[in-house]
């Protein structure tokens, strides 16, 4: 078996990237774009040490979960990883993702307790990340290529609103490679890097990332985005770095107020381009009511909100609770949930820090062990510091609320909770086979927030274990 050979299997699960896994004379492959069940002819990318990676030659036999995907450059681009699967079947993918993941990352056996679909199959992002390149000499504006800097180009994306159709045209009709010249990433050369645009109830903000400190003819762009789009904000982001993060640290406004103003679950707030925020505002609703829910308790109580954004998730538990704090590194949503505070009438009680949760978040929670609390945490992708878990193991906090966006970060940081991994030397070593936990999980709950792709998020709820 080797690099360039043909095998055919039956694909026999979907792993966490979404591809298919197949299982051929002891050798693992991973394989997209497959179906469970389904038998398929690949072609061997790489083998190595048991595990291999191949690319789908024919399916041979189709799953009946198999519908033909709508989007001219699926497989090319690296946005949407289950476009061939229907609907229904991603969502059962994604629960399985949930419940392997916690088993073979921390050997607890978990159970999803609900699913909450997507209303909007497509079409219901509220961003969009637009890389603008210089290819070989030729403007490129697209999507990158799975695991790649190469761009796929595209004059349209399903999961996006219509709106992005217009963006792709009003921007490579701007970057014309001879006035206003876009980003090479092989001579680092070239100004125009990426277009980030935030729409909100027919409110946009958009973000021009360049590497350079001003862009010529940036009024006559302003005038089309804005006779196209109505209420707009236009910032230029300052980016020279050579790596690949999309936004520079400098941000100058050139049009508009420079916010989105929300009204949502009662509360009246303000994101601007450097604050977090959900990309389906459908089933963010969904999502922040639950996690309200789950934390409300019948007695007084306090709410530690770490990596809380633009305060809107803290300001709805701070409503029931008697007082909540936020922590959040950017200091432009801190700013925003401070506003909050203060348009809501929540100043008394609502107290937003702006730093790092590993630096505060251990202090907090040991000051006010005292109280009945509840801690929520919705880190990034990369999960929670141990410092932080470790605090919380001594101050056992009532409640830990988890919002996780990565099913094996959250599946790692459960286990330790739950004292199914061994800590030693501020390390993960490994099963504990003898747990004895503190906190047990009372529910996990899977929200879509990304149809058509791989992407998950979970709501898991841990409890003090009763004695
Ligand atoms: C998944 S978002 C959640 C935001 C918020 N809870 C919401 O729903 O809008 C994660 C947030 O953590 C923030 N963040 C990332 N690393 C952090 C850190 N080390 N300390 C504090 N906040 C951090 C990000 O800026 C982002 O706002």
């Amino acid at each position: 078996m080797k690099k360039n050979d043909f095998l055919t299997g039956i694909c026999e699960q979907i792993g966490y990237n979404g591809e298919g896994i197949f299982h051929i004379e002891g050798t693992t492959f991973f394989v997209p774009y497959c179906l469970c069940g389904e038998k398929v002819t690949f072609k061997v990318l790489k083998v190595k040490n048991g595990i291999g990676y191949g690319k789908v030659q024919t399916v041979l036999e189709e799953s009946p979960d198999r519908v033909t995907p709508k989007c001219p450059v699926f497989t090319k681009c690296g946005g949407c990883q289950l476009l061939h699967a229907n609907y229904k079947t991603q969502l059962q993918i994604k629960k399985q993702t949930v419940e392997n993941t916690f088993k073979k990352i921390a050997n607890i056996k978990a159970c999803v307790e609900n699913v909450y679909f997507s209303e909007d199959e497509f079409f219901y992002r509220n961003k969009l990340q637009l890389p603008v390149r210089d290819q070989k000499g030729k403007l490129a504006v697209g999507f990158f290529r799975e695991n790649s800097h190469d761009i796929v180009e595209t004059d349209d994306c399903i999961i996006q609103p219509a709106w992005c159709k217009d963006v792709i045209k009003i921007i490579k009709d701007f970057v014309d490679g001879k006035k206003v010249t876009a980003y090479n990433e092989i001579t680092k050369k070239g100004l125009v890097r990426h277009v980030v645009v935030r729409e909100i109830d027919g409110e946009f903000i958009f973000t021009i990332v360049i590497n350079g400190d001003k862009i010529n003819g940036v009024n006559g762009l302003i005038d089309r985005l804005s006779d196209k789009f109505g209420k707009i904000s236009v910032y230029l982001n300052i980016n020279k770095m050579d790596n690949n993060v999309i936004l520079g640290d400098k941000f100058v406004l050139l049009y508009g107020d420079g916010k989105i103003t929300l009204n949502e679950f009662g509360i009246t707030y303000k994101i601007g381009p450097q604050s977090f925020m959900q990309v389906n505002n459908k089933v963010k609703k969904m999502l922040y009511e639950k996690v309200t829910s789950l934390a409300k308790e019948d007695d007084e109580y306090v709410v530690i909100d770490g990596y809380s954004g633009a305060g809107v998730l803290t300001a709805m538990l701070c409503k029931d609770a008697k007082r909540a704090y936020g922590v959040e590194i950017i200091k432009e949503a801190v700013d925003s949930a401070n506003q909050l505070a203060i348009d809501n009438g929540l100043k008394d009680k609502m107290t937003n820090i702006a730093a790092p949760c590993e630096d505060v978040l251990p202090d907090l929670i040991k000051k006010e062990a005292q109280n009945k609390t509840v801690l929520v945490l919705d880190p990034p992708r990369k999960g929670v510091d141990l410092n932080i878990l470790q605090a919380a193991l001594n101050a056992k906090p009532d409640k830990i609320i988890y919002v996780a966006c990565s099913p094996q970060s959250v599946a790692r940081d459960v286990g330790v909770l739950t004292d199914t991994l061994k800590v030693e030397g501020g390390k993960i070593t490994g099963f504990n086979p003898n747990p004895n936990p503190i906190y047990t999980i009372k529910s996990i709950n899977l929200f879509d927030l990304f149809p058509q792709t791989k992407h998950v998020e979970c709501v898991v709820m841990l409890s003090k274990v009763q004695i």
